[in-house]
């Protein structure tokens, strides 16, 4: 069922398994058109990031989306991956088949500006991975900021702790200067969805459980990509990290926000901090309506019912 007009949406993503969510949750969406993926170095290296992509949206019935590969490497800082978090193969060692689509030859940044300037005032953009991407489309085109409707970056920690050091979440560590360059820019709106809200929603392990083994589609690729976090790695829940951010560019109601000026680090040993000063145009997600989100996940991914009660004791 599709209600009203479909957002023209571009995720980018460094897939990753909470990016595999996100793009899983973006196919069940009905109120987008997903018109491209782009990927990036980050939770895993671009060629392996972007053949995850084409993986899971075979997997998912969604190969007619095109997918563009893009950076390599950070802007300036060294390539550091989260292979210990999402497994050596970035899909927490799950075998998906081979994809029934190769990747484009136009390169993700061409894509973004080529995108953006197609759907001038329409397109939302979500963030998922390093802002390496986007940092370059945005110094070859610094017109996307305004033909570009929304961006909604899965990045920062605010007020809380980081996740790669007690300063710095995974993002923003990952690529500072693009960081920076991408919040300091003057888009139309641009919305940092950090630590400070996704670590409000998790998938438990409880709920994963419940998931039959051989269960096919979108339920099956979350109990195949999860196994390993829930029962090698013996976690208790997993953050839905990057679903979150692609939640809230097709529903912003889901978070409430502050307008802020968003500084970055770029090294040291607080390389990668975001801090926030109040007055900016960054609009910093300060809450989450979580349980509405998560049950929303739940029903678009086909998983059964989810539990909601209780603190992860250890989550990632
Ligand atoms: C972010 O880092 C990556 O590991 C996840 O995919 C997510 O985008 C969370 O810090
Ligand atoms: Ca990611």
């Amino acid at each position: 069922m599709c209600l009203g007009r479909q957002v023209p949406l571009l995720v980018d993503v460094d897939t990753g398994i909470d990016d595999a969510l996100a793009l899983a949750l973006a196919t069940r969406s009905p109120e987008t058109r997903i018109l491209g993926v782009t990927t990036v170095a980050g939770n895993v290296p671009v060629e392996l990031a972007t053949d995850n992509t084409l993986r899971v949206l075979s997997w998912c019935g969604a190969a007619d989306i095109p997918v563009f590969r893009g950076a390599s490497r950070p802007l300036a800082a060294g390539f550091q991956d989260a292979a210990h978090v999402h497994g050596a193969n970035g899909l927490g060692g799950a075998e998906l088949p081979g994809p029934t689509r190769n990747v484009e030859e136009l390169s993700a940044p061409q894509a973004i500006i080529q995108l953006a300037e197609a759907y001038a005032g329409e397109l939302v953009v979500v963030a998922l991975g390093p802002l390496t991407n986007i940092a370059i489309a945005l110094n070859l085109q610094p017109e996307l900021t305004t033909k570009v409707s929304s961006l909604v970056v899965m990045g920062g920690a605010f007020d809380v702790p980081g996740n790669v050091t007690s300063a710095a979440e995974f993002n923003i560590y990952a690529d500072p200067h693009a960081a920076a360059h991408v919040l300091a820019a003057p888009w139309s709106s641009i919305v940092a969805v950090g630590l400070d809200v996704t670590h409000q929603t998790a998938l438990s392990r409880a709920s994963w459980a419940r998931i039959a083994e051989d269960a096919q589609g979108t339920e099956g690729l979350t109990r195949r990509i999860l196994a390993r976090t829930f029962t090698e790695r013996g976690m208790s829940g997993l953050y839905l990290h990057d679903p979150l951010a692609l939640a809230v560019a097709l529903d912003p109601s889901l978070i409430s926000t502050e307008p802020c000026h968003v500084r970055v680090t770029f090294d040291g040993a607080e390389r990668g901090q975001t801090r926030a000063e109040n007055g900016g145009a960054v609009d910093v997600a300060r809450r989450v309506r979580a349980a509405e989100f998560v049950q929303r996940v739940a029903q678009r991914l086909g998983l059964p019912p989810v539990e909601l009660s209780g603190a992860l004791r250890s989550a990632e």
